[in-house]
Formats: structure tokens, sequence, C-alpha cells
């Protein structure tokens, strides 16, 4: 067996003061590492151990006592949400055009159509005052997705669904720890979910969860992340063996990933005040650019508490989007656009998508550019980027 020579360093530093800025790093917070080997040493390395109750627990008092499940990812919690509603053919399902793939696709593979709404200009979220006139009998959910994790207009949202019928399933990848007139982002729907990929502002390289506002959801949720059986209560000594008892996957997340997310939300007060530092720093710096280029900087209505996890702004055409992407990158700073409208990729024509469908999603995927904001960019790095747009 080949032993693998131990790293300097778990992840990669900052580098050189003129080194390559990338879009992302995920760091270290702090006892990562040290909870990981604890997990270890606990000898429980599948699901549902002792890491992954302390994330629940924790992940369920910020979220107003919900039901929290750990899940392998976003996606996994989203296909759920989606076996949970008991979503099927002739089925419709209402979500932006702006997000990402998997938004659409939990849905999707359960038989059920999309429905693309377009987005509100200024938060680039679904456009509450557009959605009643997409309502149809088959609308059976409603999928708002918080972009950059600044709230929907989630009063509205609630109300359109509830006069049709339709269940709310919030999108809440980007949103942990933000808030809509005081109340906890992803609390609004029956069901939520979250995301902690590594670009996440806490993240366990992949991750996810379920929140179950509905408790009348919260016993069959378990049993369907538990590859259809009744293995959770099993655990809890309720009953003295478990079996097949419904449809499911396996949607458990390891206790190790766990072990990793607990320390990464421990950390979350210095993670989040450093977040907030940089965007505030670049929004700062480059509003009198913005101003001069005919470039918006993010909007965030009072209302909205955001959870700094986006830098994004919006430029006046796709031309000087990708000319600000090369310049940037011919400094070493990688730039990053962000969705396609889904309604014009060749899975949305299939479900009848055309061009002009959605016309403020059209627009902004095409001037959309996100910059280098995560916690461990240096001052010196973000000097650099600012420089770098302002030379622009
Ligand atoms: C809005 C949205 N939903 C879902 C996902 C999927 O998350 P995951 O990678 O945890 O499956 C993403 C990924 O970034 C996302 O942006």
């Amino acid at each position: 067996m080949t032993v693998l020579p131990r790293l300097a360093a778990p992840f990669p530093q900052a580098g050189a003061a003129d080194g390559p800025i990338p879009f992302n790093r995920p760091e270290l917070a702090g006892r990562e590492l040290d909870y990981v080997r604890d997990a270890v040493d606990r000898g429980h390395l599948s699901g549902d151990g002792f890491y992954t109750r302390q994330c629940q627990e924790l992940l369920s008092g910020m979220l107003a006592g919900a039901r929290v499940l750990l899940t392998t990812s976003c996606t996994h919690a989203l296909e759920m949400a989606a076996l949970l509603l008991d979503i099927g053919p002739g089925d419709e399902f209402i979500l932006p055009s702006f997000t990402f793939v998997s938004t659409a696709n939990a849905f999707v593979l359960r038989g059920a159509r999309p429905v693309f709404a377009d987005i509100r200009p200024d938060t680039l979220n679904l456009d509450e005052e557009r959605l009643s006139s997409l309502i149809t009998p088959r609308t059976r959910a409603i999928l708002p997705v918080h972009y950059a994790g600044v709230a929907c207009e989630m009063d509205r949202i609630v109300e359109v669904a509830g006069a049709a019928g339709a269940a709310v399933v919030e999108d809440n990848a980007h949103g942990l720890f933000a808030d809509w007139r005081g109340r906890p982002l992803g609390t609004f729907g029956s069901l939520s979910t979250l995301s902690f990929h590594e670009t996440k502002n806490v993240f366990c390289g992949e991750g996810g969860a379920l929140v179950i506002n509905d408790p009348a959801l919260a016993a069959r949720a378990e049993i369907l992340r538990e590859k259809g059986t009744d293995r959770s209560r099993f655990f809890r000594g309720e009953i003295d063996r478990y079996t097949w008892v419904d449809v499911g996957s396996s949607y458990v997340l390891s206790d190790l990933l766990a072990a990793f997310l607990l320390a990464q939300l421990e950390a979350r007060e210095a993670i989040q005040e450093r977040r907030r530092r940089i965007w505030e720093r670049y929004q700062e710096e480059l509003a009198g650019w913005a101003a001069a280029r005919g470039a918006l900087l993010p909007a965030v209505p009072a209302h909205c508490r955001q959870p700094w996890h986006l830098y994004h702004l919006l430029l006046p055409s796709l031309a000087e989007r990708q000319a600000l992407i090369s310049h940037l990158k011919g400094r070493g700073i990688q730039a990053v656009f962000h969705y396609l409208p889904l309604h014009l990729s060749e899975m949305g024509r299939r479900f009848g998508g055309r061009p002009g469908d959605c016309p403020v999603t059209e627009s902004v995927s095409d001037r959309l550019l996100r910059l280098p904001c995560f916690p461990g960019l240096t001052g010196p790095e973000q000097a650099r980027v600012v420089e770098a747009m302002l030379a622009f």
C-alpha cells in the first residue's frame, strides 16, 4: 500500500502576493480535523451518529425549532421534498428560471412539469407579482430560491400558494443565517433545503439538509432518507427490527462529514463577520466605478438580513461582462458568471421554454458577474481585485 505524504497545509493557503486569486478557496475555520478524528475514534462513520445529531440540533435552533435532517446534498434534500409531497406525472411546479438545475431536476425526476417564472430585476428573486398568472389546477408546488441569500417576498408567495393549494418548498441553498422581516429563511415553506457544498458559507465538501416545518411530514421524511425503511425508529430503540415500509433512497450524510460541518457551524460568527467585511468593502470601493460604468451593485432591501454569501454585479452588456472576466483573468483573478436561464436549456426547451419567456432572467444571466468572496480572502488580495476592477 502506498502511503500518501502528509500535506503541509490541509487546504491551499493564500498564495504569493501576486499569485492567482480563485473565485472560492474552502478553508478550515477551526476544529474540523479534530472533530473528524474524534468521529473516527468514536467508531461511527456512517450516518446519524453523534456529530449528525449535534448539527441537526444546532440548525433546528437557528430555524425556529424545525426538524432538520442532514442529507448528502441540497439536491438530494430537494428530491426528498418531491417524494414527500407525492409529486408525480401530470403535476406542475413553479420555479424561477434563474436557478441551479437541481431546483428543477428534483421534481422533474418524479415526472412533473416545470413552469418557469421570471425574476425581479432588483433582488433577482422569483417575481411574486407574476406568480398568480402561472398557477393552473395542476400546480402542486412553488419553489422560491433566495438568490445570494436575499429573501424572496415570502408573504405574497405563501399567500398565492395557499390560495392554489400548492406547497411552498424554499430552495435555501444560499440563505442560511439570513432572514426576512426578522424571520429566518427556510422557515416559511412546509419544507426547505440547505446546501453545505464547499462554495457555501458553511460547508463539508458535499452535503445538505432537509428542513421540515410541517410536523406531519417528519415521520415519512426519516423513512425516505433511510432507503424506505424504518431504521431511524429502530436505532432509537422504538421497534425491535426494521423493514422496508415505503419508497426511499440513501440520503444520509456520513458522520465524518457531519463532524467537519459541526466545526464550521460553531465558527459561524467569525465566518460571517469576515464575509460581511469583504462584501461591504467591495460595495464601498466599487460604488464610484459602478456609477461611472453603468454597472449595478447588489441591492438588499432593508427588511432582508443577508448572509453575505455572494458578491455580484450587473454589467451593462454581455460583451462588457465577458471583457471584464478576461481582464480579471489576465491579472490572475477568477471571476465567474452564474446560472444560465433554465427555460432556454436543452431540457427547458423540451418543456416548452422559448426565448423571451423570462426577459429579466435572460438579460441578468448575460450580465451578472461574481467576484471572489470567501472568508480567507486576504486584505491585499481583495485590494488587487478592487484595483483590477477600477482599471477596467
Ligand atoms: C439554488 C441552488 N439550489 C441547489 C443547489 C444544489 O446544491 P448541492 O450542490 O448541495 O446539491 C445549488 C448549488 O449551488 C444552488 O445554487
